[in-house]
């Protein structure tokens, strides 16, 4: 079952505090790098919020856009060429083969956020699933997670499971290369700062 987002109570203080920390300019860039954009392009960020990273895109492609569940941080978002579509992970409602690119920021990790823990498993297979279908063959799925095995990425953990209680599923880099075993990519995971790692998926063509 799908459920109403928790980001809607903190829509008005994620701008601020994220463009105050400088990381969405960062994940841009890295982004950027790793799935070399040309003008022609569609993009989807998953989980997008309020856009901070769909803003750089826009310059870059033709198409960008937003999907997430909290109608707040949709609202957010200023750029008025970004397409801002509210929905979730586990069912995205575009049809397959539409994107170049494909990204998730800060958010996939949120995609179990108020699923009781035993079918944490179920959801996030379902949504890798979606984000594997409507991505092009030959394209690119690029997915920025916390990693556990830093002592931040670890505080991070600590704090939205043991103190807001939102129940976030946080995966080492084998168990993250685990979850797209059964399908037809390459995966490749390395470093991004001291807390993060980044995940380039390349969509195979057969
Ligand atoms: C920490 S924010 C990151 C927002 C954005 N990616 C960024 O880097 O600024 C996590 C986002 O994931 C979204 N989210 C939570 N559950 C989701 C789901 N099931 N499907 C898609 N997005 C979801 C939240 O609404 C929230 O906007």
């Amino acid at each position: 079952m799908l459920h109403c987002a928790c980001f809607d109570k903190f829509a008005w203080l994620y701008n601020p505090l994220m463009k105050l920390s400088g990381k969405p300019r960062e994940y841009y860039r890295k982004i950027k790098s790793i799935s070399n954009p040309k003008k022609s392009d569609s993009v989807l960020d998953v989980g997008g919020g309020t856009g901070l990273v769909a803003e750089y895109f826009v310059h870059d492609v033709k198409r960008v856009v937003v999907l997430d569940p909290s109608r707040k941080m949709l609202e957010k978002i200023k750029s008025d060429k970004i397409e801002r579509v509210h929905g979730f992970a586990q069912n995205i409602e575009f049809a397959a083969d539409t994107f170049d690119i494909v990204y998730c920021v800060d958010a996939m990790h949120h995609f179990t956020n108020s699923y009781k823990k035993e079918d944490w498993k179920k959801t996030i297979a379902q949504c890798i699933k979606e984000m594997l279908r409507v991505l092009k063959k030959g394209g690119t799925l690029v997915i920025i997670e916390f990693d556990t095995e830093k002592p931040v990425g670890r505080f991070i953990e600590f704090f939205e499971n043991k103190i807001m209680r939102w129940g976030s599923c946080f995966w080492t880099r084998e168990e993250f290369r685990e979850l797209f075993k059964k399908y037809s990519v390459d995966v490749r995971i390395s470093d991004l700062g001291s807390y993060t790692y980044v995940v380039k998926i390349i969509k195979k063509f057969k």
